[in-house]
């Protein structure tokens, strides 16, 4: 149990349905609701980072939409209720002050900038650009080309969106997401469009700056049980609620990842690392079938 000073992320109650799309919804008339959601309690501790694993419509990215606020609670295709604290502040409270940032795996990146003018645009919209001196817009422009070789796009600051690909994208977004001051990083499958080799290098990359510079929290959804067990401090496995009639909980395995090295080659031989990957397989093989 963690102290509640400490807690970057509280989940109480939540429930999550969607309206079925059945003719009756397109009719016009009441349709029924499916389960997606079900949190009864969940608590991250700040500068944690969490994988998210699970089969296909389990509900993985719905989480982090209504975490970011982006689900409507009176929206008329969605029931959501619960409670939701995110560095002790209600969700509108989290959004407004941006502390928080979401990311995709299909980046949102505006065609008309640079990569460097994308990355500088959530610091531009928090008016944080704007009381930037000199001094400060000086590191701020060494930050981002430091980001962009971090991403391994280093001098990539002036091309735009149409000039760069799927994989260049979402490295784009993540400096984006790394420069954008947020407490809370929220990332959907982000590195979903690299290569194996590719993925593994920005794993690490992230976990260490994250580790020595910014010690943020943050969330990630993934489908590779290695790239959960290799980021991730802790991992979470959602399964479909669907077709359960009395659904409890979205999470049916909830690991701590205790590995006491974090670099590449001593995670690989770490035999917790295996065991711990195998059995999260395992867990998604049962739910797959
Ligand atoms: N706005 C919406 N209205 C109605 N149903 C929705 C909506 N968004 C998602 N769903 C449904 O909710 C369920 C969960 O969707 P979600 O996108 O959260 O799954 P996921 O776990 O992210 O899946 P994937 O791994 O394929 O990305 C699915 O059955 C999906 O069809
Ligand atoms: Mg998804």
């Amino acid at each position: 149990m963690c102290d509640q000073a400490d807690e970057a992320i509280r989940i109480s109650n939540l429930s999550v349905d969607f309206r079925k799309q059945s003719p009756a919804k397109r009719a016009g008339t009441e349709g029924s609701y499916f389960p997606v959601v079900r949190l009864p309690s969940l608590s991250i501790q700040q500068g944690t980072i969490v994988a998210i694993l699970g089969p296909s419509g389990c509900g993985k990215t719905t989480f982090l939409k209504v975490i970011a606020g982006l689900h409507d609670p009176c929206g008329k295709n969605v029931r959501l209720t619960g409670d939701i604290k995110l560095l002790g502040k209600s969700v509108t409270e989290a959004v407004r002050s941006h502390l928080l940032s979401i990311s995709f795996q299909v980046p949102v990146l505006m065609p008309w900038r640079t990569s460097s003018e994308n990355i500088m645009l959530p610091l531009e919209l928090t008016g944080q650009m704007a009381k930037m001196g000199v001094e400060q817009l000086e590191q701020n422009r060494y930050d981002i080309d430091q980001a962009l070789k971090t991403v391994r796009l280093p001098g990539f600051q002036d091309r735009y969106p149409e000039e760069l690909s799927s994989g260049q994208l979402s490295r784009v977004a993540v400096a984006q997401a790394m420069m954008s001051q947020a407490k809370i990083l929220l990332m959907d499958e982000v590195f979903g469009t690299l290569d194996e080799a590719n993925r593994m290098e920005m794993n690490l990359r992230l976990r260490k700056i994250n580790c020595s510079l910014m010690h943020r929290t943050v969330v990630f959804v993934t489908h590779s049980v290695e790239e959960a067990v290799l980021l991730g401090d802790r991992v979470l496995v959602f399964q479909r609620l669907e077709c359960q009639v009395r659904p409890e909980s979205s999470v049916v395995k909830d690991i701590s990842i205790a590995l006491s090295e974090r670099s590449n080659e001593v995670r690989y031989s770490d035999s917790d690392f295996h065991k711990q990957k195998q059995d999260l397989e395992e867990t998604l093989l049962s739910l797959e079938a």
